[in-house]
């Protein structure tokens, strides 16, 4: 049967300088690299979704069919980041252009030596994507309905809380990565399937400061309360090159780590995307989330050897599996 993946968020011009250090106040310093690249959460978990689940470029669409609704702005970049989209063979029928406003932009500083990243992100239209956008009967023009729809929070959060509400009241499995971190209402949890966020996000969603390292006590006590709170299948904290540890309502728990630490690491900007966007593959193939664990991490881990958000991202056939589950 195919399967439908909906992703419901941003789309953003990325501005990637790469530069040694960041300048000081009234200082000007010589950057290494510039360079202009599609972008947005949204965007490249729809990007991801699509290589993950297709062998590569040119091969069939297989079952899975990946489908992206947000909002541009009425200027070039709009439609350069939809003809972007649609290069990935990804359906942007949902893509609506939003008159007067700018589409979204992403200022980018990268580590030249750490490959991290610094984002300054500003939502344009996509922070025009409203509720009213959805009407109730929203998901009723799917046939068949999307078995995964994926959210993230560059677009408004009542917009997202909606959406988790239609979804809800459907069989459909949500996947939330709220990035960047908003306040989330304690009784919307309770529609989210799958919670994917970073230490970050953690800290702010959970009001305690976290760095887990390798404390398994601290990074289970933070899971539990988002389990708590009412998050349905899983919860999944994810840590760079560290991994990520996870928790499954089938009391499944632990650490996923990369089979090999990342050689090359040129910029780690869309690998949180990455992985999420893997996982919602595997989860749409109907795997367990541990196997779909072991799959995002793979993924992820592979995604940050090429500079730009999307760049990066594996196609299926790249992503090779040394352990079989
Ligand atoms: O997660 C990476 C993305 O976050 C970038 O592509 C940028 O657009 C920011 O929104
Ligand atoms: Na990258």
């Amino acid at each position: 049967i195919p399967r439908t993946i909906l992703v419901v968020g941003s789309l953003n011009t990325d501005m990637t300088t790469r530069t040694r250090r960041l300048p000081n106040p009234g200082e000007t310093i010589v950057a290494q690299a510039f360079s202009t690249a599609p972008g947005g959460k949204g965007a490249n978990q729809a990007v991801a979704c699509c290589r993950l689940a297709r062998a590569s470029s040119d091969a069939s669409p297989g079952n899975i069919s990946v489908k992206m609704v947000g909002a541009v702005g009425d200027d070039e970049f709009g439609s350069c980041l939809k003809d972007s989209l649609r290069q990935n063979r990804i359906d942007v029928e949902g893509v609506v252009v939003k008159e007067g406003f700018s589409s979204g932009v992403a200022v980018i500083i990268v580590d030249e030596d750490t490959a991290d990243n610094r984002i300054l992100y500003t939502g344009g239209a996509n922070e025009a994507l409203t509720a009213q956008d959805f009407p109730g009967n929203f998901f009723s023009s799917f046939n068949p309905l999307p078995s995964i729809l994926v959210l993230q929070l560059e677009t408004p959060l009542q917009t997202v809380l909606h959406l988790l509400t239609l979804a809800s009241d459907t069989s459909i499995e949500t996947i939330l990565n709220p990035a960047p971190a908003r306040h989330i209402p304690l009784q919307f949890y309770s529609k989210i399937d799958h919670l994917i966020l970073n230490e970050s996000e953690a800290t702010y969603l959970t009001g305690e400061e976290v760095t887990y390292l390798d404390d398994d006590a601290g990074v289970q006590s933070t899971i539990n309360r988002f389990l708590e709170r009412g998050v349905k299948r899983s919860v999944v904290i994810t840590m760079g090159a560290r991994g990520c540890y996870f928790r499954s309502s089938d009391n499944e728990e632990g650490w996923i780590r990369p089979e090999v630490q990342a050689q090359d690491v040129v910029d780690t900007t869309g690998a949180g995307d990455t992985f999420v966007g893997a996982f919602a593959v595997a989860r749409a193939e109907g795997n367990g989330v541990v196997h779909s664990l072991n799959f995002a991490t793979k993924a992820a881990s592979m995604s940050i050897r090429k500079t730009g958000a999307q760049a990066g991202i594996p196609w299926r056939g790249e992503v090779q599996w040394r352990r079989k589950y």
